[in-house]
């Protein structure tokens, strides 16, 4: 039986799957029901001393919309976008608080780990929240430089305003990780120019993780009313987006190679993702739209298939499968030269393939196509389109 429990910044999680800071972890309750799911950990909605962020979550709206952006009706699809305006805990600090000590002492008798997530709008405040959440008992903390909502909001300086700021991002980390002895992992906006760099700056200020990354932004019409759906800008995410944030999970682990831990999230939408992500270089994988789609027991299914898969594949360990495929990148300039060969025993004449050669290769030759080898750059995309498995290879040119 494959062995699923990981060290995150030296705190053991019996496995790599958390549910993230969001409404499936909004208070003590919901939490429990993560952590009845056998998720390894569980990060709190994110515990603030901004009333404007507070207030905003009275206000949630959110939406499943389908592949062409439409609000679902009923099944939400595979291909789902997750699209909404929400703030962070309802709670002013000192009563969500008990929403974490109450969630720490369900944790103490499940074997999860309880994670404390927290934003302000002041360094000070920033420490204060940090001391208080120490205080409250949780082993690790992450500091919210994710969030969308506030750069829709004019003077909240928290969020994504931070995240985009890397000095001010440096000196809230500096003096928090200065202030309190659990670890700390940077909960960063996906919306900047290179996050490999910042990575490595929130470590040097005192980081042990990096959570990479949190939701874009976005703007939807509806072209029924020629008006936004629900009201204007909004968060956006979904499984899509996760070759997006399997990019910089892959950078950042190819440059600090485990100097700095990396919790992935943003585009996890089942078990499969999940082996993505630590193939990329993830430790740990935060799951939160799926969830909010299917249920907690989404996170029990996902938790029990990558333990098959492990085992159906020979993994011994997570760590096994941690940045092999980021391990294995090569640079454009070292790519093969490869060329399609088709098969005309079985190709169908479909012509699928000649519709896609923009190169001139794919040649039809009347009642079959051949491949013309000195345009082929064996790009590959009559491979894509090829109904018919084996017609077309793309080898390796000798
Ligand atoms: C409705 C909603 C509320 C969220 N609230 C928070 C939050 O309070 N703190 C936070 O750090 N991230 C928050 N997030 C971001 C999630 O934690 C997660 O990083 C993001 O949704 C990407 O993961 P996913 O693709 O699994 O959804 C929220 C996301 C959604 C959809």
């Amino acid at each position: 039986m494959a062995n699923l429990e990981v060290d995150f910044c030296g705190v053991s999680l019996k496995n790599p799957i958390m549910a993230a800071s969001a409404e499936p972890t909004l208070n003590a309750d919901n939490m429990r029901r993560c952590m009845d799911s056998g998720v390894g950990g569980v990060i709190a909605k994110t515990m603030t001393d901004s009333e404007a962020m507070r207030e905003l979550t009275t206000r949630s709206k959110w939406r499943f919309l389908n592949e062409r952006h439409e609000v679902c009706r009923g099944k939400v699809p595979r291909a789902f976008t997750l699209y909404g305006r929400s703030g962070l805990a309802f709670e002013e600090p000192e009563v969500f608080l008990k929403e974490i000590r109450e969630a720490l002492s369900y944790a103490s008798h499940c074997g999860a780990v309880v994670i404390g997530s927290i934003a302000s709008t002041e360094i000070s405040g920033w420490v204060d929240l940090a001391k208080r959440m120490e205080d409250a008992g949780v082993p690790l903390m992450e500091l919210n430089f994710g969030c969308p909502h506030p750069k829709l909001m004019p003077g909240v300086r928290t969020g994504m305003n931070v995240g985009q700021d890397f000095d001010y991002a440096c000196e809230i980390t500096q003096a928090v990780a200065e202030a309190v002895d659990v670890p700390i992992m940077v909960k960063v906006t996906p919306q900047v120019i290179d996050l490999v760099e910042f990575s490595g700056r929130l470590r040097e200020a005192g980081a042990a993780a990096v959570t990479l990354t949190n939701r874009y932004l976005g703007f939807i019409p509806d072209i029924e009313t020629g008006k936004p759906l629900i009201y204007g800008w909004a968060g956006a995410g979904g499984p899509w987006t996760k070759p997006l944030t399997l990019r910089w999970i892959s950078q950042v682990h190819c440059r600090y190679k485990g100097d700095i831990f990396i919790a992935g999230t943003n585009g996890a939408y089942d078990w499969r993702d999940v082996v993505m992500f630590i193939m990329s270089g993830a430790h740990v994988v935060q799951m939160c739209s799926a969830v909010m789609a299917y249920g907690y027991g989404w996170l029990a299914k996902q938790v029990r298939r990558l333990e098959e898969f492990m085992d159906e594949k020979g993994y011994e360990r997570v760590s096994d499968m941690w940045g092999i495929a980021a391990d294995a990148a090569i640079p454009y300039a070292e790519m093969p030269r490869e060329i399609a060969r088709l098969n005309p025993e079985i190709c169908t004449y479909c012509k699928r393939c000649l519709r896609v050669c923009f190169y001139g290769a794919m040649q039809d030759g009347g009642d079959r196509l051949w491949v013309r080898e000195d345009r082929c750059v064996g790009c590959g995309g009559c491979l894509s389109v090829c109904p018919v498995a084996g017609a077309v290879e793309v080898v390796i040119r000798q």
